[in-house]
């Protein structure tokens, strides 16, 4: 059995009438693989959508058919599926493959494969190679990389090229030997360049900008402000898209979980009881039973 919690409630009415139209990204009739135009028409048209990580083929393939209509292969693999304390170390090569596997596992949502630490920081150039393997090797649909200003010229190299960006401003977890885990955007300075950073990575091409852990007032500002949409993480809830860890979102991350998650599931109670079951059946010589064993 798994937990998942109570039935999903109503969307608020507002919702509603953005995802009860065919072309809603999520709960509408789009069966093809969604594009970086179908993101940009949602905003037009005021809809919330939601965005899922996903690092494995089959965990995608579960979202994909829940209708989940953008997937992160973030790089937050290197906590959450890799075993790294950071997602400093992740490689291109870890990247590609975790994109790759995601992918074939998908047949609707699009797929946004994020840029690793080191794989772009050098510039432009060395961005669009980087870029490049994901989008040829893997085949996702779109790249993430972090910075706001000091991004911008990889991002506009990245789009004049061919390749959707997805940027992503506020905390940067690539960034946490420089900054920590901490908001970012609070005070009237600090907001002014946050602000900056979301005009920046939208003038640079940029279709969708990640806002992690600001100020849900800053946030909201930044959404009014912006015709890209805005994808929040600990941005409260005015941001034109949501997106969670998805080992966090499930309960399978361990520890103390930041107060912004949410957690639908206790995945690592079911999995725990489950493997415990089966252990106590093998010592118990339950396991294997007649129906289990071939003849
Ligand atoms: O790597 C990641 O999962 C991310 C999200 C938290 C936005 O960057």
């Amino acid at each position: 059995m798994t937990q998942l919690s109570a039935a999903p409630k109503q969307p608020a009415e507002g919702a509603l009438k953005a995802t009860d139209s065919s072309k809603a990204l999520y709960g509408g009739k789009i069966t093809r693989r969604i594009t970086v135009r179908d993101i940009t028409a949602a905003k037009e048209r005021g809809e919330k959508w939601p965005m899922l990580t996903a690092y494995d083929a089959m965990t995608a393939s579960v979202f994909d058919e829940a209708g989940i209509p953008v997937m992160l292969v973030g790089d937050s693999a290197g906590n959450c599926h890799l075993g790294y304390e950071t997602t400093v170390p992740v490689t291109m090569d870890e990247m590609t493959m975790l994109s790759a596997a995601v992918v074939r596992g998908t047949s609707r949502a699009l797929i946004v494969g994020d840029l690793p630490f080191g794989s772009y920081q050098e510039g432009p150039v060395q961005a669009l190679r980087s870029a490049t393997r994901l989008v040829k090797e893997a085949g996702v649909g779109a790249v993430k990389l972090e910075g706001g200003e000091r991004s911008h010229r990889q991002i506009e190299l990245l789009v004049e090229s061919g390749i959707p960006v997805m940027a992503h401003i506020g905390l940067t977890p690539q960034s946490v030997n420089a900054m920590g885990y901490r908001v970012q955007g609070r005070g009237e300075e600090a907001a002014q360049q946050l602000l900056r950073d979301a005009k920046a990575v939208q003038d640079a091409g940029a279709f969708a900008v990640v806002l992690e852990l600001v100020p849900a007032e800053l946030a909201a500002e930044v959404t009014r402000t912006l015709h890209i949409p805005t994808v929040g993480i600990g941005a409260g809830p005015e941001t034109d898209a949501q997106v969670l860890v998805w080992t966090d979102m499930l309960g399978l991350t361990g520890g103390k979980m930041p107060k912004f998650v949410k957690q639908y599931a206790d995945l690592r109670r079911v999995m725990g009881d489950a493997a415990k079951a089966f252990a106590e059946d093998v010592v118990g010589g339950t396991f294997p039973l007649e129906e289990h064993s071939v003849r």
